[in-house]
């Protein structure tokens, strides 16, 4: 039942429609309401004789059989279910929830095409039915329909905004092509939203958001011009004032530039020649005759600048302009003399704020609005993640050498930088969520009870505060070596106020504790320690019987390329500076398209320096294959539930005799046949037995 159905219930209402009316009206709706106060309580033997006790008095009671419909697909008689709900709808054609349930039955049993019929039935009834729109929009997009599906939610959007509605535009949103986006000219408004206020994660929207953008009349010119261009063009020959306002001001570029890293390398040269342009511009003027039109553009540049953390290429006449501009704003701050706003904004282009001396007077001072931010992002946040890292408490000693090693890359480039996740979830039973990710998975139901997760190397927080929200009643526990990680993800936590997370410090391979959980979480972890089956035979002793672990970890077939790239431009174990890291970019972004090498820029992690660092240069790699991880899955005592992977559908068609997408040795055929498909890692849950 719909959350309005049971709204109405709660009421008192009966949704039944005509057949409840008549002398006897009362008496039926209290043996209604009883059965579904059963129902709701999960007492389903209770409330299955009560709609049954009804009908005998009332055949076609609609409502009667609708519940009753339900409650035999929710107990695995799908077909009843759905032998029911038509005989409601035979009763009360003009009902737009009975048409909405049995839509969600059929897109339950797979019968896709049925169900997009009925919601849009429901649709035709009720044009403002939220729940139809989000499950019509979600059916075309599984079905692969992506014109329709934009052009239903759209629709949804514009008659009946609701969360399950921009939930859908952001998935919907990462998997369409920029040439199907074109038609619909709400599109880019709504990306623009979702990125804002955000409805989703934004870098999740980054792929598609940029591809849209590169499309935009003033960025395709600037695009062309740059690439026409060479390093000593002005900027106002490469930029009308205009152009760059409006870059600059609103819209999806300035909501992309502020949200995530740029992941296109031809918006990437664009604003590293802007900003070039704007370096020698400023240089060269006089103080006090700085044109203060370019400030708005050239926060958004810093801001963007400092969540890539600065991996953009910089020139050795830029590093010594810099130098300059550093230098004058400092003897600037040390005698408290007035600084130009935009002079300040282009120096964060180039290095955080924080590491200017005096960048505490820079911090109380008043700036334009567009600035303010500049100041907020990097000085006033890192000021709050230093008095943050002195109250984390440490559950375990960082002893072994990689692990010392690791926690030094990390405390320098803590991982990811991010800026915000979405603003609403609304938060589902884990059973409920696994269910409906792995239909058919031989998986055994926690129950309906509160959850203790532990994130192992939950990095600046991210995933963890995920965990935190996506599960209801979940307490986390989310450890990691990295301090500087762990005050970032400590601030988040507490700027989206979440109170049931706690962060300590903690060595995988010494951390013990004295309950176990019911989940253990580690994501892009295990294959940094020195030796990865044993934390994550560690982390397994600390899962309760039944429990379950969430793991993410490379593949040796999809990583490939960036072995082949490591062979060539990193050299294991060696660490590389800042600079030496953008020389290695440089290098790659000159190779031409068919070097197998450049196939390194279509990793999302090539777009920012922690990423980067994470992706060639790590200190400690392994990589896996699914037979090495069906094995140690069994030697460990565990079953596999499922892959996180939107290759799921290809799968299926790929196995159907498999519908569970449980068979690893099948999915070890399909990953040697289509190599790119773990490319963001081998993401699974497994059961304890
Ligand atoms: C690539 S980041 C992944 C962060 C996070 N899980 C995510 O998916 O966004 C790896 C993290 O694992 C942490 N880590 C690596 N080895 C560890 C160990 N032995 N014990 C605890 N944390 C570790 C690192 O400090 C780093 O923050």
């Amino acid at each position: 039942m719909n959350r309005k159905q049971r709204r109405a219930q709660g009421k008192g209402k009966n949704p039944s429609g005509p057949s409840s009316r008549g002398p006897s009206d009362y008496h039926r709706e209290q043996l209604l309401a009883r059965a579904l106060s059963h129902h709701q309580a999960g007492r389903l033997r209770e409330a299955e004789q009560g709609y049954r006790d009804l009908l005998a008095i009332d055949p076609k009671h609609a409502g009667a059989l609708c519940y009753l419909g339900l409650l035999a697909h929710q107990s695995g008689h799908s077909d009843d279910g759905i032998d029911l709900l038509k005989k409601a709808i035979a009763v009360d054609k003009r009902n737009p929830d009975l048409h909405y349930n049995l839509a969600r039955m059929f897109a339950d049993v797979g019968r896709d095409d049925e169900a997009i019929l009925h919601n849009r039935k429901a649709l035709e009834l009720k044009p403002d039915y939220q729940e139809a729109h989000a499950n019509l929009g979600g059916l075309l997009l599984l079905r692969g329909r992506m014109k329709e599906a934009l052009a239903a939610v759209i629709r949804g959007l514009q008659l009946a905004e609701s969360q399950s509605l921009r939930s859908t535009f952001v998935m919907l949103a990462q998997s369409i092509e920029p040439e199907t986006a074109d038609g619909e000219g709400e599109f880019t408004k709504f990306l623009t939203r979702a990125l804002t206020e955000p409805w989703g994660r934004p870098r999740d929207l980054s792929g598609i958001g940029t591809a849209v953008l590169m499309r935009d009349a003033t960025i395709a010119r600037a695009i062309e011009r740059v690439s026409a261009t060479d390093d000593t063009q002005q900027l106002d020959e490469l930029f009308s004032w205009e152009e760059l306002a409006r870059i600059g001001q609103q819209g999806l570029a300035s909501a992309l530039f502020t949200t995530s890293p740029i992941t296109a390398i031809a918006i990437e040269r664009v604003l590293t020649a802007a900003r070039r342009s704007l370096l020698d511009q400023v240089i060269a003027c006089k103080e006090g005759d700085e044109s203060h039109q370019w400030l708005s553009f050239a926060s958004t540049v810093a801001l963007q600048c400092f969540i890539n953390e600065y991996v953009f290429d910089v020139s050795d006449r830029e590093n010594d302009l810099v130098s300059t501009l550093r230098g004058r704003i400092e003897s600037r701050l040390e005698k408290d003399k007035e600084i130009d706003p935009l002079k300040v904004a282009l120096l964060a282009c180039y290095v955080p704020l924080h590491s200017v001396a005096g960048a505490d007077r820079l911090a109380a001072h008043e700036w334009p609005q567009a600035l303010r931010q500049v100041i907020v992002q990097q000085i006033l946040n890192r000021q709050i993640e230093q008095g943050i890292r002195s109250e984390i408490e440490t559950l375990s000693p960082v002893r072994d050498e990689v692990s010392g090693k690791v926690r030094e890359q990390y405390e320098e480039n803590p991982y990811p930088r991010w800026t915000s996740v979405a603003a609403h979830v609304q938060p589902i039973p884990v059973d409920m969520y696994l269910r409906n990710r792995f239909p058919g998975a031989p998986y055994r139901n926690l129950g309906d009870v509160p959850v203790s997760v532990l994130v192992a190397g939950c990095g600046t927080g991210m995933h963890a505060i995920q965990r935190a929200r996506q599960f209801t009643r979940a307490n986390v526990l989310a450890i990691d070596l990295s301090l500087s990680s762990l005050s970032f993800a400590i601030r988040k936590t507490r700027e989206l106020g979440l109170s049931n997370m706690r962060y300590a410090q903690a060595d995988i391979l010494e951390f013990k504790s004295d309950t176990q959980f019911d989940i253990v979480d580690s994501s892009g972890v295990l294959h940094h320690l020195k030796c990865s089956r044993a934390g994550w035979r560690r982390l397994a002793d600390l899962v309760r019987p039944g429990g379950l672990m969430h793991i993410g970890l490379y593949s040796s077939i999809a990583r490939a390329d960036i072995n082949a790239a490591r062979e060539r431009f990193a050299k294991d174990g060696q660490s590389f500076s800042h600079a030496e890291i953008r020389r290695v970019r440089r290098q790659i972004l000159n190779l031409s398209g068919e070097d197998r090498l450049s196939k390194v820029t279509q990793f999302s992690d090539f777009f920012s320096m922690s990423e980067f660092r994470d992706l060639l240069f790590h200190v400690q790699e392994h990589q896996f294959t699914i037979p090495e991880l069906e094995e140690f899955i069994a030697e460990i005592g565990f079953t596999f539930v499922g892959f996180e992977t939107p290759a799921r559908n290809a799968y299926l068609k790929r196995f159907p005799d498999d519908p569970a997408a449980v068979n690893l040795r099948n999915w070890h055929t399909f990953e040697t046949e289509n190599p790119a498909t773990f490319a963001q890692m081998y993401q699974f849950w497994i059961q304890k037995s």
